[in-house]
């Protein structure tokens, strides 16, 4: 008979330690039961921080993993390609993944940089603001016009708006628990959330037919109306609605945390090396550089990364349920079981990354970190589609706001982070206050 790895025996203290603190409440749990160790629920999660195991799930035959988060339906819709598996997965795929290629992002990186500079033209000397804020602000207005060509500031901030309100009313109670999600006589949370959900989906149905009606252009939302799959078949309204909707939320959310938490650490005292290392790389560049040289730089490179390997968005994100069984580091899991990668394990792992606590942006110029050690965009067949742009996106962010802005943290207590949809962003926000315009 199979065994499962020891883990907890009850969800509410994993679910309570997950929303004390998101980053790092995988650590204790690996001291204490081991790895792989197993998270209770429907199904079981086995979750692995060790190379090994992450290599076993991410190299596994893509067809003998699904998805495991269905219930999320709800939020995201039946067709998002976040929940379908095999075939129809690799159709939506081969059909959304062209134009997310790193070349293609390139185009955007003037841009980028414009709208930094736009959000933070009024800022002097003394000004205290939340670079959470600005970030969400920068990147809603990138994927805005990434994935919908959406020019015209008026028709951004509705739909920024609409959008913020929805996902907004997804609060971590309602995602984590799905008991709680239901309409109490148009009353409650989850009915609030779906009107707004409602509003969403009519602003996202115009945005396709508008596509639908012109001649192919150069954004996300054309490529993907005049996309045709192998035997010749375009996206439904609904497959379209329901990946727009995944790429906008998949796609801000997360880069504008992941810039944040880069201030968090480059402002704080201890890392003060770090930061005046950066600077002077940037400095270095001249008064305008092109977006690829910034891109080119290896220490802010090393600076993005040790921030995307030290502030993990979620300890295990994606779990996949096993349609066969699996040998996992010893292990024989029965089918129907779920597999995660670990991502909050094995980017603390003090074998792979020494004082893991310490954020020391050299480790990434001093060795190269394999896929299995190094997973900020999770891996294998589902690895994130936005991996290119928010890579990208970050780096031309962090060296526009460094060369532009010095910065100083309002507040030096830790940060432990906080649940937001599915994603652990800053607790407080990163309130800095402008020392001095550059
Ligand atoms: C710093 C920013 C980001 C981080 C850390 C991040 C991280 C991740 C992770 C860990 C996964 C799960 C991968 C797995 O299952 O192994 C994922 C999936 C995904 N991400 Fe991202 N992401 C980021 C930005 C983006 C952006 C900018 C987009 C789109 C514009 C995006 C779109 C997606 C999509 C569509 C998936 C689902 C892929 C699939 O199931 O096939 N992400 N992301």
């Amino acid at each position: 008979m199979s065994t499962l790895p020891p883990g907890p025996r009850g969800q509410f203290g994993a679910i309570l330690g997950y929303l004390r603190d998101p980053l790092h409440c995988m650590v204790p749990m690996v001291a204490r039961y081991g790895d792989p160790f197993t998270l209770p629920g429907k199904p079981p999660i086995v979750c692995t921080g060790e190379p090994e195991g992450i290599r076993a799930i991410y190299t596994a035959d893509p067809d003998t993993l699904a998805p495991a988060a269905a219930d999320m339906a709800v939020f995201l819709g039946d067709t998002s390609l976040i929940l379908v598996g095999g075939a129809e997965h690799r159709r939506l795929r081969r059909l959304a993944a062209p134009p997310f290629h790193a070349a293609r992002m390139r185009a955007h990186g003037a841009r980028i940089i414009a709208i930094t500079e736009a959000h933070t033209s009024a800022w002097q000397e003394g000004e205290v603001a939340s670079i959470h804020a600005l970030a969400q602000k920068i990147s809603l207005d990138v994927i805005l016009r990434v994935i919908f060509g959406l020019e015209q500031p008026a028709a951004m901030a509705a739909f920024a708006e609409l959008l913020q309100r929805t996902l907004d009313g997804i609060s971590p109670l309602l995602a984590l628990f799905p008991a709680l999600r239901r309409d109490f006589a148009g009353l409650g949370p989850f009915a609030a959330f779906r009107r707004r959900q409602r509003a969403l989906h009519a602003a996202l149905d115009e945005q396709i037919a508008a596509a639908r009606a012109t001649e192919p252009r150069a954004d996300l939302l054309s490529l993907l109306v005049h996309a045709r799959d192998d035997a010749g078949e375009a996206l439904t309204d609904q497959e379209l609605r329901d990946q727009l909707l995944l790429l906008v939320i998949a796609g801000h959310e997360t880069t504008a945390i992941a810039i944040a938490w880069a201030f968090d650490a480059l402002l704080r005292p201890e890392n003060a090396a770090a930061l005046e290392r950066l600077r002077a790389e940037l400095d270095a560049l001249g008064p305008a550089p092109e977006p690829a040289a910034i891109d080119r730089a290896p220490y802010l490179e090393a600076a993005c990364n040790e921030t995307l390997r030290r502030y993990p968005l979620a300890p295990a994100p994606a779990p996949r349920r096993l349609l066969q069984p699996m040998e996992l580091l010893g292990y024989k899991l029965p089918a129907g079981v779920g597999v995660a990668a670990g991502i909050g394990v094995a980017h603390f792992r003090e074998a792979t990354y020494p004082e893991p606590l310490v954020f020391r942006p050299e480790r990434f110029l001093e060795r190269t970190f394999s896929p299995f050690e190094f997973l900020p965009f999770g891996g294998g067949a589902r690895r994130c589609l936005g991996a290119a742009l928010a890579g990208y996106e970050m780096r031309l962010v962090v060296a526009t706001l460094i060369r532009g802005f010095v910065l100083r943290l309002r507040s030096l207590r830790p940060d432990l982070g906080k649940v937001r949809a599915a994603n652990a962003g800053p607790r407080h926000g990163v309130e800095v206050e402008v020392v001095e315009r550059t």
